[in-house]
């Protein structure tokens, strides 16, 4: 490796970065290409020859940076992925050079101190003790995964790591909860069709009356509670269960009680907001995603877990070529003896770098202004008769409907799709419709440091004025009489 080449392109390549995160904003969000064309653009064969860093960086800039969605523009507010902070990217490009491999102490000192460290930061935001332990994983799936693992095993007393399920056992959910809990609950093996998902009330919180009633319908069939799964920062809306009633409920039917706070984790650095996510620390364990809401870059998911005791009932193996024998006073903290995966991305080298650059009051504020808007987006759309909000948020998530008359749900459901269609071929916005309680809505959710409350006002005006259009042309076709 020529390292003057190296030295060369890299510089040009931070120059560059700076320019793009500076510049992002006049860009196009989303490119106006079919898959087929960037199919074709990279249906290339393994490449025999070389290409210098330079003419890398020429085909990178040529056929990737136009095709990206930029994640980073301030009109993004889609799916959670948050415009990345600046320190935790360069944290990033020093991890892969470093190459860390946070799996086994020999493989990263500093490296496993380091993370030890970010999670003992996350859970003193949750408000465990010093008893509590925890992974940084590959994102709030994983954890979740993690999360159900733990329950199966502790309220199996530690039997099901052996010796498989002995009983029909029993999840608890509310209908708002996130994809991963239905795969979670599948690859620890309780089973999708033994995952209860509970009707919400009106603010979308999961109806205590309908969770008792279920457990109790379930233990009259001779059916057996596992895990109790509290949402705290639903997906669609940011919606928060009751967690000291789960947790009570949890105790009572002595089972396991995780909280998936993937994207309401960021909460706990709210300011403006405080007390949201209470009882928090009641659960057993907690799904955090700094790469949601704490602005890393991709990936950094947590499970966080008040008793480590668990992790290592639930994980614990030493195979002989993995086992330290350097380490005679077992002083080194072996991550793949209290955790799922082996070889670990050093992750925690973003976060703590973003904490200690910005610390966490100005992290706690970016999260503040992305409430903000949402809440003045409500205000905006309740204003308007045209538009109806799902609730008031208490995050950052919030779902509008837009009222025609005349139309059906299928006719509904066909504007709203049409219309996030038209808006993302713009390239000014970017936000996915949702369904809930049988009905499709726009979902909007900043977590975008650079976004304002004026961009929330231009995104209002263009939304109404395509849902209009939209109409408009539905109305006049032939299919839809009024
Ligand atoms: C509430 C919730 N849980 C879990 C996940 C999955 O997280 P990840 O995409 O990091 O795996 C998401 C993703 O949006 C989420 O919103």
């Amino acid at each position: 490796m020529q390292y003057e080449q190296f030295r060369h392109a890299g510089h040009y390549l931070v120059d560059f970065i700076a320019d793009y995160l500076q510049n992002v904003h006049n860009k196009p969000l989303f490119p106006d290409v079919q898959p087929a064309y960037l199919h074709e653009l990279f249906d290339e064969a393994l490449p025999e020859e070389q290409l210098s860093l330079q003419e890398l960086q020429q085909q990178l800039e040529e056929k990737l940076l136009p095709n990206c969605t930029h994640v980073s523009h301030p009109g993004y507010m889609g799916l959670i992925t948050p415009s990345p902070n600046p320190a935790g990217i360069l944290a990033d490009f020093l991890a892969s050079a470093l190459n860390q491999n946070l799996g086994a102490y020999s493989i990263g000192p500093a490296a496993t101190a380091m993370e030890l460290r970010v999670i003992r930061w996350l859970n003193d935001l949750i408000g465990y003790d010093e008893k509590a332990g925890g992974n940084l994983t590959s994102g709030g799936m994983t954890a979740n995964f993690i999360g159900l693992k733990l329950a199966r095993d502790f309220t199996s007393k530690d039997k099901a790591q052996y010796e498989g399920l002995d009983k029909q056992w029993i999840a608890y959910v509310s209908e708002e909860r996130h994809v991963s809990i239905d795969k979670a609950v599948d690859a620890v093996g309780i089973g999708r069709e033994n995952l209860r998902a509970l009707p919400t009330d009106d603010e979308f919180k999961i109806r205590i009356d309908a969770l008792e009633k279920a457990i109790e319908n379930d233990k009259r069939n001779g059916l057996h509670p596992i895990c109790i799964i509290g949402l705290a920062g639903t997906t669609n809306l940011g919606a928060v269960d009751d967690l000291v009633a789960l947790h009570k409920i949890a105790q009572r039917e002595n089972c396991w009680m995780h909280v998936d706070a993937a994207y309401g984790g960021g909460m706990l650095l709210s300011e403006k907001n405080p007390g949201l996510m209470n009882g928090l620390q009641l659960a057993d364990s907690v799904t955090i995603d700094p790469h949601k809401w704490f602005y890393a870059p991709l990936d950094a998911g947590a499970i966080l877990v008040k008793d480590h005791k668990r992790l290592t009932a639930s994980f614990g193996m030493e195979p002989a070529y993995l086992t330290d024998q350097t380490d005679q006073k077992k002083d080194r903290y072996q991550f793949y003896v209290h955790g799922f995966e082996q070889s670990k991305r050093f992750r925690s080298l973003k976060v703590w770098c973003s904490f200690h650059h910005y610390g966490k009051k100005q992290i706690g504020e970016w999260i503040d202004n992305n409430v903000e808007q949402a809440k003045y987006l409500h205000e905006v759309a309740s204003a308007d008769d045209h538009f109806i909000s799902a609730t008031s948020p208490v995050m950052s998530a919030i779902c509008l409907r837009y009222k025609a008359e005349g139309l059906n749900d299928q006719q509904l459901k066909q504007l709203h799709h049409e219309v996030a269609t038209r808006i993302e071929k713009g390239g000014q916005f970017w936000f996915a419709t949702t369904a809930m309680k049988g009905k499709t809505w726009f979902r909007i959710n900043p977590v975008n440091i650079h976004t304002t409350l004026a961009h929330m006002s231009n995104l209002f005006q263009l939304l109404k004025q395509t849902c209009e259009e939209v109409y408009e042309e539905m109305t006049k076709s032939t299919q839809v009489k009024i």
